[in-house]
């Protein structure tokens, strides 16, 4: 680096002087430095759930909406591309209300008891829209999460109002110990989806541990999970599903899982993935585990729906929510980004889902927007690669088809041009593609120039905008 503007460059901030006629035009801008060399998490992906029978309610559709519908979640040319459903495993035994109803309904008579599973093809509508993630748009990961065990196997004699699985430390029932029955349960409901040709790849038996609800809820220290993973982990071995992952805990929020995490030393070979809230604290730091780890929960419960990207910054907006995904990927390292609800058609007037239905048809959000504007570009096995730049938010990820992603959040009201320098590694662009989300843009392409090295682009950031830079390689770099 020799020359000043070099110099500034490092500094991230280049100031361009252009004699434009008689005044000095002085635009400001952003050099953002991409460093093939520095890398972070490998990404799994973004998702959402259609869980609490949502996916009962959006196959009442029409055919056409419920096209609409799946189209907006799981495509990539028409929606937001997203790579990870988390279904909800029954715990209820009937299906009144929103319950999601189990694959063991009623006692068999003990946990030593012959069991009494059963298989409605349906699986609370969500064998369906699995069925169309994976076979009609290609989704990998599908992650099963119990919210609680079915009553009878608790404290309480209830799947609601907390409870602990009898069995774990401090949890002893006259029934006796469910431990090993709520593993082979699981199990069995992993196998009822393989028999439907869908493979679970992730299976979560706790939901928010830290907190009771009138629904489905079971309490858990990480102790206590502790106990429950040492039988899960060998009863998925013994049942040929060594590759299945354990996810744990799905806390409400972010310091509970630190506290957890630090109970569950013991098991930290046989967790596969740290999984956490976004309710009761934030991604702000990352969880203290070698495991990866998701953000399995977020949304805007309470605010009354909003379909705007930016307007002033509220909890449901589009913007609110790109902001929200990149705090977590580089302040939270996660691997995984998960919205509450996809798509629903239940009497609820709040952000709490991507989708709504209004006179039976599908409306999407800005924030399923948001999340469709990090899902396109950065794909399941992208790694997170260095990214700085001054006066922005920026990240950036290699692709595993070679694609280089950079993805710039400019929060301020005027508009910045960009150059991006990417170096650290032999990547040569061939071209580049922009594209442009903000009030006025829904992901319009804009325009990006690469110099003839191949590792410059520039282009521009209008106010409070997202845009998605998208480098593809001149040939594959690796
Ligand atoms: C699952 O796949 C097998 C083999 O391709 C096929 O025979 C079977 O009918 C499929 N089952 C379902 C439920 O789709
Ligand atoms: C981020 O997560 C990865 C696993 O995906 C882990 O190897 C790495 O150590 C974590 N980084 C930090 C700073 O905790
Ligand atoms: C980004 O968000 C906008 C909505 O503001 C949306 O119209 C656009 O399609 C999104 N981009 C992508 C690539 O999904
Ligand atoms: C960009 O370059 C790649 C690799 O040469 C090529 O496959 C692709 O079609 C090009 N895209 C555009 C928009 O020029």
């Amino acid at each position: 680096m020799h020359s000043l503007k070099a110099a500034l460059f490092l500094l991230g901030l280049v100031p361009g002087l252009a004699l434009a006629g008689t005044h000095l035009e002085r635009r400001q801008t952003t050099g953002i430095t991409v460093d093939l060399s520095k890398t972070y998490q490998t990404m799994d992906g973004f998702g959402t759930s259609e869980a609490f029978q949502r996916a009962v309610t959006m196959k009442r559709l029409s055919e056409t909406e419920q096209r609409k519908f799946l189209d907006l979640m799981f495509s990539p040319e028409k929606g937001a591309a997203l790579s990870i459903l988390r279904n909800g495993i029954g715990s209820s035994p009937d299906m009144s209300d929103d319950h999601m109803v189990s694959i063991q309904p009623k006692n068999p008579g003990g946990p030593k008891a012959e069991p009494k599973y059963t298989w409605d093809k349906s699986d609370n509508g969500q064998l369906w829209v699995s069925t169309e993630a994976v076979y009609t748009y290609g989704v990998k990961t599908i992650y099963a999460n119990a919210w609680s065990a079915p009553g009878y196997m608790k404290t309480n004699g209830n799947d609601a109002n907390g409870g602990n699985l009898c069995g774990v430390s401090g949890a002893s029932c006259s029934s006796g110990d469910w431990k090993q029955a709520y593993a082979d349960y699981l199990v069995k409901y992993i196998q009822f989806y393989a028999a439907e040709n869908i493979t679970v790849t992730h299976l979560g038996f706790l939901n928010e541990p830290d907190l009771t609800t009138s629904y489905a809820s079971m309490r858990s220290s990480g102790t206590q999970a502790a106990d429950f993973i040492k039988v899960l982990r060998p009863t998925l071995d013994k049942a040929n599903l060594g590759s299945v992952s354990i996810n744990c805990c799905d806390s409400m929020g972010w310091s509970t899982m630190n506290t957890m995490l630090g109970q569950m030393r013991s098991v930290e070979s046989m967790l596969g993935v740290a999984t956490g809230h976004a309710y009761s604290s934030g991604p702000s730091s990352p969880l203290p585990v070698k495991t990866k780890t998701w953000m399995t929960e977020a949304a805007d419960n309470n605010g009354a729906w909003t379909s705007a990207w930016y307007s002033n910054g509220g909890a449901g907006e589009g913007m609110t929510w790109a902001n929200n995904i990149y705090s977590a990927i580089t302040s939270g390292n996660v691997s995984a980004y998960l919205y509450w609800i996809g798509g629903q058609d239940r009497s609820s007037n709040t952000n709490s889902k991507l989708i709504r239905v209004v006179n039976k048809a599908v409306e999407p959000s800005k924030r399923l927007w948001a999340m469709a504007n990090w899902s396109r570009f950065v794909r399941p096995g992208a790694v997170r690669v260095g990214a700085s730049g001054s006066g922005v938010r920026t990240t950036a990820f290699r692709n595993v088809d070679g694609m280089v992603s950079v993805q710039v959040i400019n929060s301020g009201n005027s508009e910045r041009a960009m150059t991006i320098t990417v170096g650290g590694g032999d990547f040569t662009a061939a071209n580049s593609t922009a594209w442009v989300t903000d009030n006025k843009n829904d992901c319009s392409q804009i325009d990006a120039s690469v110099d003839a090295s191949g590792k410059v682009v520039t282009g521009k950031a209008p106010s409070r905008s997202m845009v998605t830079f998208v480098l593809r390689p001149a040939a594959k770099a690796y």
